[in-house]
């Protein structure tokens, strides 16, 4: 070998080396640290999101040192892609991997992170396949990727490993596992490079809040949001919709908001974005009528552009080369086709006062959405467009909204990391209750928001039981738009119907305080047991336990036991949905007190209760001290600037304290400060009784809060 041929080999050698390296790791905010392997690719999901941490919000979780297990994430560049590797102990489970729908357990899985629609299985393919997983062991990894990931969660045993499987006689032992054990998460990338984030705890949840605070915070919704909102029949007319706003109103539903569905455009997969004048002769006559009602308008849309939009031709040059239902697909990652789409919405839409969109069919379906090997100008490959493009939707229509200081609540049907701060909403097509359920827990992990929406029933009970859920989710919806539905349509649970929706109003104080907590500080408002202290699902269900060779399969094992079908809503709240045909189920507590939402009684400690509480109840449960501030019922959210009065709930026997948080509800100026948290406590007195006290609203800080009444729910 000659000199310069030596010298190539040895180069080659120390790069071959180096992308072997263990991973530096930076640590960019309080707990959270960035590796680099090979050479990531600039275009990932953060950059798409545009998303920047919310400082402020780390400096209120615990000092954590870098995870020791960060030093053993081993990442290489093979191939063209790169391998990742993350060790994982025997007891370890796992949650997150996006919005899956059918276990919150995710250990052993195989799963290929790619946005779609949901296809009845979990995996990988979803409306938001996250790549953040969290460790109940207290840290999380996410990798920064807007490509196809493939993620074996706890599958596959390397022959090397220092804590390898035992073979096992399959002939004669009965612990044969077809699954044996594996020390591992493995990734694959299909890039010559990625960033990978740890994230440290200690617990699972700071994990999650951590995750949260670096994509920029939760979303906080206008209050009108967190109302109640109802999508119409497709084809209604603007007297069609206006009847319903009236019959809402005169028959006591509330309403914050409607939707209209295709109809509305003159054209519709593709979409034209001008309204149809034959149902809407006067748009925005029509808009106005309905803000004067104190009805908001959200538009259903996709965002593929028919011939026939005034946009076509000029959006041409910045689409995509394939068509989706011969449509043009805006690249949005092209400066250009955002201020084109950005334009057509203003002038069409938001100057005439819509509030907001539901953007649909941007997960896809393989068969009519562009094709991987579709091209956009931006140079954007056509997986990195499918990966990000629900990301894109999201970012640029929301942004218009923030150029007017307005907020928006919208749906979107496809996410991703970097997503946390968009005020969206995921729903899709799939209707299980109970899948929705748990996708709901899921959501929590994953930095997005879901609703179980309620859309038909085959019975009154079924209605009832969905609707009762909905009503404890981020956003309380009846979705119409083939059925027609109104939410008096089964007479028979009509009054029962109303009662949730005027709760859902009624508990408005405590959705706006939770969705501040997670904008300010990460805490997801809806999320798993899992997540709760004192939750020990294991504990709860030891008798139900097989035994054998589980111990091998904790993923198996964890699957046996997970709770998937009861939920915590903000700090207080345990919530056990039932479902059509259900008159009885159990329910796992938490170590410490809990009580009755409804009547404030004692219900049990760390057990598992199991209760049958009637058609007409949800099950709810209390912490011990729980507060919960509510406002009287009402038919719409309280307008910027109007004063309302408080009734604090509080329950059990314990002391308790919250944090009311107060804005003008519509605007972004809580950006510049324009917010207060007022203490609300509650306190034992010498006589034995409670007293609350609510602290005086802050000089020159939004107030609109007016009396203020106190209800002690648990009577001793
Ligand atoms: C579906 C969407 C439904 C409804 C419908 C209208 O894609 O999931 O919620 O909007 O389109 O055609």
């Amino acid at each position: 070998m000659n000199i310069r041929k030596l010298m190539v080999w040895a180069i080659c050698m120390l790069s071959i080396a180096s992308l072997h390296a263990k991973i530096n790791w930076l640590e960019i905010e309080p707990g959270v640290w960035k590796g680099v392997v090979g050479t990531p690719e600039d275009y990932s999901l953060l950059t798409a999101a545009g998303c920047s941490p919310a400082h402020d919000g780390f400096a209120r979780l615990p000092h954590v040192e870098l995870p020791t297990l960060a030093n053993n994430i081993v990442g290489e560049v093979n191939d063209g892609k790169t391998n990742l590797r993350i060790p994982l102990d025997k007891g370890e489970q796992l949650y997150g991997f996006g919005l899956n729908f059918q276990t919150v357990h995710q250990r052993g899985k195989i799963l290929n992170l790619h946005v779609d629609h949901y296809g009845g299985k979990d995996t990988g393919r979803t409306h938001a396949p996250v790549p953040f997983y969290i460790s109940s062991a207290g840290y999380g990894v996410f990798v920064n990727s807007a490509r196809y990931l493939t993620v074996y969660a706890g599958s596959g045993a390397r022959k090397d490993s220092e804590n390898a499987p035992i073979a096992k006689d399959r002939n004669t032992d009965k612990s044969w596992s077809a699954r044996p054990y594996s020390d591992a998460v493995s990734i694959l990338v299909p890039a010559q490079g990625v960033e990978v984030y740890v994230i440290a705890g200690p617990t699972p949840m700071d994990v999650v809040r951590r995750y949260n605070l670096l994509c920029g915070g939760g979303t906080l919704p206008p209050r009108w949001g967190l109302g109640f909102t109802q999508r119409t029949q497709k084809l209604y007319d603007a007297k069609d919709v206006e009847y319903e706003v009236d019959e809402f109103e005169r028959m006591g539903y509330p309403l914050d908001f409607i939707g209209l569905e295709p109809g509305w455009q003159s054209k519709s997969y593709p979409c034209s974005f001008e309204w149809d004048k034959s149902r809407f002769p006067d748009p925005s006559g029509f808009v106005s009528k309905m803000l004067d009602k104190k009805v908001r308008i959200n538009l259903w849309t996709n965002p593929y552009i028919s011939p026939e939009s005034d946009v076509y031709k000029e959006m041409y040059p910045v689409s995509g080369s394939h068509t989706v239902w011969c449509g043009i697909v805006p690249d949005l990652a092209h400066e250009k086709a955002r201020s084109l789409w950005n334009d057509k919405l203003e002038r069409e839409h938001i100057n005439i006062g819509v509030s907001g969109y539901k953007i649909d069919e941007v997960d896809g379906y393989d068969f009519y959405i562009w094709p991987d090997v579709a091209t956009f100008p931006s140079g954007i490959s056509a997986e990195q467009m499918r990966q990000t493009y629900g990301l894109w939707v999201q970012r640029t229509s929301t942004d218009l909204y923030r150029k007017r200081n307005q907020r928006t609540f919208g749906l979107v049907r496809a996410s991703n990391a970097g997503g946390n701060a968009m005020p969206y909403v995921i729903y899709n097509d799939y209707y299980s209750h109970q899948d929705f359920i748990t996708a709901l827990i899921n959501s929590g992990f994953s930095g997005v928001l879901w609703t179980p929406e309620v859309r038909g029933s085959k019975t009154g009970e079924e209605w009832l039981r969905r609707f009762q859920s909905v009503v404890f989710s981020p956003m309380a919806m009846i979705n119409a738009w083939a059925s027609g539905t109104k939410p008096w349509s089964f007479p028979e649970v009509a009054d029962q119907v109303k009662e949730y929706s005027l709760l859902r109003m009624q508990m408005m104080p405590y959705w706006y305080t939770e969705f501040a907590r997670y904008h300010f500080d990460g805490i997801p408002p809806f999320r798993a047991m899992n997540l709760e202290p004192g939750f020990n699902p294991n504990e709860a269900v030891k008798t139900e336990l097989t035994s054998g060779n589980l111990e091998d399969n904790p993923y198996l094992e964890a699957v046996t036991k997970e709770i998937k079908d009861q939920y915590m809503a903000g700090e207080y709240l345990l919530v056990a949905p039932m479902f059509a045909g259900q008159t009885l189920r159990k329910v796992v507590l938490p170590k410490g007190n809990w009580y009755d939402f409804y009547t404030g009684e004692y219900v049990g400690n760390g057990e598992t209760i199991e209760v049958s509480p009637g058609l007409d109840r949800i099950p709810v449960y209390v912490k011990d001290g729980g507060i919960i501030p509510m406002m009287m019922p009402r038919l719409h959210a309280p307008r910027l600037g109007e004063k309302f009065d408080l009734e604090i709930r509080h329950y059990g026997d314990a002391d308790g304290a919250y944090r009311l948080y107060d804005d003008d509800g519509e605007t972004y100026n809580y950006e510049k400060g324009e917010y207060s948290w007022r203490d609300i406590k509650v306190e034992r007195q010498k006589n034995g009784k409670l007293k609350g006290t609510f602290s005086k609203a802050e000089k020159g800080k939004p107030n609109n809060i007016g009396n203020v009444s106190w209800k002690f729910m648990t009577q001793k």
